[in-house]
């Protein structure tokens, strides 16, 4: 007997909202994401930590040079035709206006040439669809998202698939941002997320834990969901500048500043679960590479929920920034709608989530 085959939808995504020039193949069937064909990402990060932080300028003469190479190579290594694809997906916003750009009218150009459908992703709703790449089984609604970015920390609730309302976010600086801020202050590279993380750890390891060094958890007892982290960074400054010693302390100050901003993550985070009955909490975004905070998050759910609420984390590789994540939240769009006009699409630095 013959089954009648199905036709697969191949889906290729690209992101340049920062400093990675990213592009990945998904494939799917009607109605659910198969498997990740490719994921290629280029990163600019060597080159933007001489600076200490992201040019803008270089960022996109950088995605310019890199661009068609990313897309050719993620071609080739999902093994998959430009016939085969179905639409692109591709980051409108938010980011910087100019990364943005190269990836938008390189994807124009190919929607335009190959003449298939052209699908405008906010890259925040990307790093939320990084979670049902691999995960979308263990998903239970309602679910409490946490995202936590460079720029974004944003506190959302997930009714049903696409049905997102935002619970909360930071009144100033972003997780990402406490993390890179408070590592330049500390002497470390850029991105400062992994640096903090790798001298927290070695503080960890030696277990001498003294408890001198002292930060505040700002608005972890506010009535609201929002966050706040700038008086973090000022925190650190002071204690720095108090003490004369600080260059031979910063795994010390790098564990003690890392464990309050999980503190305030994870606080806000449960509030919001226990607020809104939660059966999933979902971290997504930059900082949900840091395997601190993912190990506090299960330890705590699981010693508090039992088994009510499931913790689900995307893996390393689909924390930071990538193109999967852009073709799965394209994917969604795409089933819902097949015509799209390269020419609605446009690089919206400050894009809305909802
Ligand atoms: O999502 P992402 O790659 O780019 C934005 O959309 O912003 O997030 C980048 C942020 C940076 O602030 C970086 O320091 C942080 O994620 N990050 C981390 C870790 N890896 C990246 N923060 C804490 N621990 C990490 N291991
Ligand atoms: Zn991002």
């Amino acid at each position: 007997m013959f089954k009648k085959k199905t036709k697969k939808i191949y889906i290729l995504g690209i992101e340049t909202s920062c400093d990675e020039t990213a592009a990945a193949v998904i494939v799917a069937d009607k109605n659910k994401i198969e498997a990740e064909l490719s994921s290629v990402i280029s990163s600019q990060i060597e080159i933007h930590r001489k600076y200490g932080g992201v040019i803008p300028e270089v960022a996109a003469r950088k995605h310019v040079e890199s661009i068609i190479p990313v897309i050719e190579e993620a071609l080739i290594k999902a093994n998959v035709k430009r016939q085969d694809l179905d639409a692109i997906a591709v980051t409108s916003g938010p980011g910087l206006i100019t990364s943005l750009t190269s990836g938008i009218e390189t994807a124009k150009t190919l929607s335009l040439a190959w003449n298939i459908p052209l699908i405008p992703i906010n890259h925040i709703e990307g790093h939320i669809y990084a979670n049902f790449l691999n995960n979308v089984d263990d998903i239970k609604y309602p679910s409490v998202i946490l995202t936590v970015s460079g720029g974004h920390t944003i506190l959302l609730k997930m009714d049903k698939r696409r049905k997102i309302s935002i619970l909360g976010q930071t009144r100033d600086d972003a997780a990402g941002e406490a993390f890179d801020k408070g590592a330049k202050m500390l002497g470390l590279n850029y991105p400062g997320g992994p640096e903090i993380s790798k001298q927290a750890e070695i503080y960890k390891i030696k277990g001498e834990f003294d408890n001198e060094i002292k930060f505040p958890r700002p608005m972890i007892n506010s009535n609201d969901l929002d966050f706040s982290f700038s008086g973090l960074k000022t925190a650190l400054l002071y204690e720095l500048n108090k003490d004369p010693k600080w260059k031979n302390k910063i795994p010390a100050y790098s564990y003690y500043y890392q464990q309050a901003i999980i503190d305030v993550l994870i606080s806000k985070t449960l509030k919001a679960a226990k607020i809104h009955k939660a059966k999933s909490i979902m971290l997504t975004g930059g900082v949900s590479a840091n395997s601190e905070l993912k190990k506090q998050f299960i330890h705590i759910i699981n010693d508090k929920y039992g088994g009510d609420i499931n913790f689900i984390s995307p893996e390393m590789l689909h924390s930071t920034d990538n193109a999967s994540m852009i073709a799965v939240s394209g994917f969604y769009k795409y089933q819902k709608k097949k015509k799209w006009n390269y020419k609605d699409v446009i690089a919206n630095p400050s894009d809305e989530l909802i």
